[in-house]
């Protein structure tokens, strides 16, 4: 093993102070968390120790400037009590992806890897099994060179963290179409998961909020005119019968979720495009009735329903629930095949055993 991962277990778990049948999302850490470091250019110490609070010094530069990616994905059980990861390699890849656009140093794989399967096997009595639960996993990474000044940086922490949670959206959400705020424009961070992407978004999103819509779908920066992406989902739509989703253009994210669903979708024999989708497409499928349906995915809510677009006053209201026989086939056999009730013909899951 190049980097053993050394283990200091928790003496009592909190386990049983916790309430797996009653979350709220993401407030709720298990009893363990990985701690690597880097400095003097290579990966030096790994290990698993309990979730707590670090004592942090105030100049650490992601602090002040941000320099700090993340990851989301989640675990649930099999029926034989398993934990069961969902394509835990492409979040891996995609963390030393947004590594690369934040001049930070790659994970290696088996640190990742490694640290992951031994919190999953510390921690597994964390995963909750009511529908629609599970246990996200967030593994993240910052400087921690202690610096004022742009310059380029040399040490790093990565750690995995895991919070036990329940459903992300229980109703159709709301969205509003942005039209004042960007998110992402062409050379910026907009396809990785940095930090900063989502600190951005919290004034948006509460200006949404307030006028009662659950998130802000993006716009290209350029003309308000092309979808990007919602929160921490990407968008789909389906016009009469195609389904349609933003082509990777570099300012959305490549998600997990979206590549599985256009895979889900093809296998049943739908046609799926990656392009451009104008927004003047949606208002003029809503006016003629075809806007059959919508949603977001992501690794937090799954395939999740979209109710309506708020867009320059209007609502394009999409078809009811009982409609969306396809996405709602899709999202059960996604679910299905992720704790292992449908076979994987596509290599997806992983069994931590
Ligand atoms: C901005 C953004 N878009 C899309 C997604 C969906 O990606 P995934 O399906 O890999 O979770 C996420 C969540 O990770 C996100 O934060």
């Amino acid at each position: 093993m190049i980097y053993p991962i050394n283990q200091t277990k928790v003496t009592k778990s909190r386990l049983s102070e916790v309430d797996l049948t009653n979350l709220a999302f993401g407030k709720t850490f298990t009893d363990h968390m990985l701690v690597a470091d880097y400095y003097d250019g290579k990966w030096q110490k790994c290990e698993i120790t309990s979730y707590g609070p670090t004592s942090t010094s105030p100049s650490i530069y992601a602090l002040h400037y941000g320099q700090s990616i993340f990851e989301g994905m989640k675990a649930v059980k099999d029926a034989n009590g398993n934990a069961m990861l969902f394509r835990p390699d492409d979040n891996w890849k995609r963390l030393n992806y947004s590594a690369h656009r934040l001049a930070m140093p790659d994970v290696p794989r088996e640190i990742f890897m490694d640290g992951l399967t031994q919190l999953l096997k510390l921690d597994k009595d964390w995963i909750p099994q009511e529908e629609g639960s599970a246990l996200y996993i967030r593994p993240f990474m910052y400087c921690a060179d202690e610096l004022i000044g742009i310059k380029p940086t040399e040490v790093f922490q990565f750690k995995i963290i895991m919070s036990p949670v329940s459903k992300y959206y229980s109703q159709p959400v709301k969205i509003l179409v942005a039209d004042k705020f960007v998110r992402a424009c062409a050379g910026g961070t907009g396809d990785v998961k940095a930090a900063g992407n989502y600190g951005a978004t919290q004034l948006p999103m509460i200006e949404a909020k307030k006028l009662g819509y659950d998130q802000v779908l993006w716009m290209d920066a350029r003309e308000f005119r092309y979808l990007n992406e919602i929160g921490s989902m990407n968008v789909f739509v389906q016009i009469e019968d195609k389904f349609l989703t933003p082509e990777l253009d570099g300012n959305i994210l490549d998600g997990v979720t979206r590549r599985s669903v256009i895979a889900l979708l093809k296998d049943e024999g739908y046609t799926v495009e990656e392009r451009k989708v104008d927004i003047a497409e949606l208002v003029e499928a809503h006016e003629k009735g075809i806007l059959n349906d919508a949603f977001g995915t992501g690794t937090a809510a799954s395939l999740a329903p979209i109710d309506s677009f708020g867009y320059k006053g209007k609502t394009l209201q999409v078809k009811p629930m009982e409609q969306r026989i396809i996405s709602n086939h899709i999202k059960k056999r996604l679910d299905a095949i992720k704790c292992g009730v449908e076979a994987d013909k596509f290599g997806w899951v992983m069994a931590v055993l």
